[in-house]
């Protein structure tokens, strides 16, 4: 059996594991106990299903600073943002126990007399996710969690890079009470595992996560023999500053936006469409924050941005910015690898902020996903619609300004899923839709109670009690 080595991206001679990889043999006898399981899980009761989620919750809490330590180790992401991630995934876990006890169909008058009308839930069956090495902790939670309360069999498949962190969910949910074999974690190539799980006949949802290019052909695939499919794909989230905005907030939250996560998220800020009124004050103010970063090893005190995920990834960036230079923006900070001394043995580089850019320039247009923000700078609300809008991406953005019909005309108009006033463009919360429109999603949207939609089929009950023939012109 092949294997991949496991390593932390700060710190490359810190080997977490050898994960051995699993092939597409490995998925057919995954979906086939799956399919096994699957009849005594949908039929206990959901508030039970419910309640081991709840106690995994438990769980997790009791070993949030484990996790989280492992998590900075695999992904690099920086401790206090690891931690995050972790209880992100405790809310989500807490909100879906809870549908255990809340989901259901309803009930609608019918036009005939003596007739109930009524939906049920029901699960699907198995379904398969894909999850994306940035949210290695949450994304496994949030897709699985409604899933399970749902009563559907799950087989998941983390990405390579950040395997052992899904791991752990595994083991949490079984120490929880969920009965072995419900949960199944294959770790193996996309092309390979992957494809073997969207093209098994008897896996009847998707839920994937990760790049439009993956994302788009994983969603071809399932659809073409009538699978669900969701996709959560990438983003390109702006953040519109009009003139009347707060600078200083505007400033620490494009910067938390820009280079949390070390801009490695499907919502991070990447554009800053700013009022030429501010443009001069907000960069500076951006720029300020930006050299006071601290690169290094996520594990160590003090550090507030670390590595890039691996080598591929550093590169893919670093040419970004090559792109940015090249097509005439100008680098008013940042830019480059930092490979010296401490940062040796990772992939580190710099925060870095463009200004001058034009909409149609490529780090204007394209996910990046890294720690690279462009500025485009506007004379209008109206422009900056226009400059958002014409993105191929809407999953989220956001506006700073403090008149209140900018605000709600942006809110109104703007074409993505999830809108931020004030605030960054980066995060969800477990009790409220996640997701976006055009190139970003498709299938619906995640948490909440429509995440439950997806891992669930309805069916609509048609109950005449009378126990006589009746005549009726309604069909
Ligand atoms: C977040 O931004 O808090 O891949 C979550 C991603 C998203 C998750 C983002 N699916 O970055």
């Amino acid at each position: 059996m092949s294997t991949i080595v496991d390593a932390n991206p700060a710190d490359t001679s810190d080997v977490l594991a050898h994960v051995p990889q699993q092939t597409a043999q490995d998925v057919a006898r995954a979906v086939e106990r799956a399919q096994e399981m699957f009849p005594a899980w949908r039929d206990t009761p959901a508030p039970s299903r419910g309640r081991v989620l709840a106690r995994a919750a438990e769980i997790t809490r009791a070993h949030v600073d484990e996790l989280a330590k492992l998590l900075t180790r695999e992904e690099g992401k920086i401790l206090s943002e690891a931690r995050g991630e972790i209880l992100r995934g405790v809310n989500l876990l807490e909100w879906y126990a809870g549908e255990g006890f809340r989901m259901g169909g309803k009930t609608r008058p019918s036009e005939v007399p003596t007739t109930l009308l009524l939906t049920l839930r029901q699960p699907v069956g198995v379904v398969a996710i894909i999850t994306p090495w940035n949210f290695p902790w949450a994304e496994p939670v949030w897709k699985a969690a409604p899933a399970l309360v749902a009563g559907n069999c799950v087989i998941i498949k983390p990405a390579s890079l950040t395997p052992l962190v899904a791991q752990r969910y595994l083991e949490i949910l079984e120490e929880a009470g969920l009965p072995k074999g419900v949960l199944t974690i294959l770790v193996g190539p996309g092309s390979e595992v992957g494809d073997a799980l969207v093209n098994h006949p008897a896996v009847r949802a998707v839920s994937f996560t990760g790049s439009c290019e993956v994302g788009g052909d994983v969603y071809a695939r399932a659809a073409r023999r009538l699978a669900k499919v969701s996709c959560e794909m990438g983003g390109k989230n702006a953040v519109v500053v009009m003139p009347d905005a707060d600078v200083d907030l505007t400033a620490t939250g494009t910067t938390q936006g820009a280079f949390g996560s070390t801009g490695q998220r499907c919502t991070a800020t990447s554009l800053c469409v700013v009022h030429k009124d501010v443009t001069r004050r907000l960069v500076d103010a951006i720029v300020d924050r930006a050299r006071a970063i601290r690169v290094g090893n996520g594990l160590e005190e003090g550090v507030t941005m670390g590595p890039l995920v691996d080598g591929k990834q550093l590169e893919t960036v670093l040419q970004y910015v090559e792109a940015g230079r090249h097509e005439g923006a100008r680098l008013a900070c940042g830019g480059r690898r930092l490979a010296d001394g401490e940062y040796a043995r990772g992939f580190f580089m710099e925060p870095t902020v463009f200004t001058d850019v034009q909409p149609g320039h490529r780090v204007a247009q394209e996910e990046i996903f890294g720690p690279v923000l462009s500025v485009i700078e506007v004379g209008s609300l109206d422009e900056a619609l226009r400059v958002t809008n014409g993105l191929r991406y809407g999953l989220s953005a956001s506006i700073y300004a403090s008149d209140a019909n900018s605000i709600m005309r942006f809110v109104d108009r703007v074409e993505v899923g999830m809108v931020h006033v004030n605030s960054p463009t980066v995060g969800g919360e477990a009790q409220i839709p996640f997701g976006g429109i055009k190139w970003s999603g498709v299938g619906g949207r995640e948490m909440a109670e429509e995440g439950l939609e997806f891992f669930t089929e309805l069916k609509s009950v048609f109950w005449d009690y009378t126990g006589r023939v009746r005549q009726t012109n309604i069909y």
